[in-house]
């Protein structure tokens, strides 16, 4: 039987790195300087490109080989069927944001995506050693593509039928993602993300045993304990997302940084109230009170409304009307260099998986 520090040696040997930690993809909170510290420590470094542009994921990423010549994944969201709008409803959306915020423009709903064939595109020009997709599964002329230019492809997956698809699509590894998880949650059907919140110890070891693929554990893995927990359950490597944020290189909002240290795990929860789709943030003053105002719109028109509100916020400093998105461990969450962090996260969990 393969031990869980062989596994990870050759996931590590496969993917170039020296230790088996990624950097989560997150849109709007992956900084090229963050990818940077992980990547030369050893790690995987990641960016979330669902927001970016074609040049600016050019720039992203000739900004981190300026830094590292290490590993890194680029990542977007695989896109949902045009959404249903419903004029009246936003209308009262409208209303109840300006509760909170400035008030709502009219054409607030109607903000576009950037194009997901320009940005897979980008993602293929970039070659990053990975590019990992969420939402759903990559089509098949581009799964091709990626093989073609040697790229591997992980695809986050939060249930065991997500998991096998994606092992039949073609994904060289699935990222198996644990309700815990901050941010968005990575349901291929956005009406599953609620209804299906697998937590990582049930969901890791049924992906495990459902697939023959390296399996990455996300979701609430921010200290040794949690690293060697996850390997022990059968993942290869855990990818980090929270447990980066307080780290210098990954340059958050001072508000945001400092709530992730008080956050406890009950005090965060799942709401669509910001984008349309489920994620997982703070349970801040306006994530609470969206639970009894009008249902959200779905993606991405939700996010367009809530634009307004959440920009003001984030200048303002004022976390309770902000994104705050945070995993359960929130509060693991280390304020010091990310290379010195991953260092002694890997020396402790090592220790902890003896020989
Ligand atoms: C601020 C933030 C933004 C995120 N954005 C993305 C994203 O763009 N794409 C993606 O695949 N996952 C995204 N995620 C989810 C992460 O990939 C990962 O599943 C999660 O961070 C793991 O849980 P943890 O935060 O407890 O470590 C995001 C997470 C956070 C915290």
């Amino acid at each position: 039987m393969t031990t869980p520090k062989a596994r990870a040696a050759a996931f590590c040997a496969r993917f170039g790195l020296r230790l088996p930690i990624v950097m989560a993809p997150m849109a709007g909170a992956s900084p090229a300087s963050l990818a940077i510290a992980v990547a030369n420590a050893g790690g995987m470094g990641a960016g979330g490109v669902l927001t970016m542009q074609p040049a600016a994921i050019a720039a992203w990423s000739a900004e981190f080989r300026a830094g590292s010549n290490g590993a890194f994944q680029l990542n977007t969201w695989v896109s949902d069927p045009a959404p249903l709008r419903d004029a009246a409803h936003e209308a009262r959306l409208r209303a109840f944001l300006g509760q909170f915020g400035p008030d709502v423009p009219a054409d607030a709903g109607d903000a576009a995506l950037v194009d997901f064939e320009a940005q897979c595109a980008a993602m293929l020009a970039a070659r990053p050693a990975v590019i990992s997709s969420i939402m759903g599964l990559y089509p098949p002329e581009f799964v091709a593509a990626m093989r073609a230019d040697g790229i591997a492809w992980f695809a986050n997956v939060t249930t065991v039928a997500e998991a096998c698809a994606a092992e039949s699509a073609g994904a060289d590894a699935v990222v198996a993602q644990g309700a815990e998880a901050g941010g968005h949650r990575g349901a291929f059907i956005a009406g599953d993300a609620e209804r299906a919140a697998v937590g990582l110890f049930a969901l890791l070891p049924a992906v495990v045993d459902a697939v023959k693929i390296p399996v990455v554990a996300t979701g609430g893995v921010a200290d040794a304990r949690g690293i060697a927990a996850a390997l022990m359950l059968g993942a290869s490597a855990v990818q980090i997302g929270t447990g980066l944020l307080r780290t210098p290189e990954a340059k958050l909002s001072p508000a945001w940084a400092a709530a992730l240290a008080a956050t406890r795990p009950e005090d965060t929860m799942i709401t669509r109230a910001f984008s349309g789709r489920a994620g997982r943030g703070i349970a801040t003053a306006y994530a609470r009170a969206a639970t009894v105002g009008p249902a959200p719109a779905p993606y991405p028109v939700q996010r367009g409304l809530t634009t307004a509100m959440r920009e003001a916020a984030a200048k303002a400093g004022d976390v309770q009307h902000m994104q705050a998105w945070a995993g359960q461990s929130a509060a693991m969450a280390r304020a010091e260099p990310a290379g010195d962090l991953l260092r002694d996260l890997w020396a402790k969990a090592s220790a902890l998986l003896g020989d």
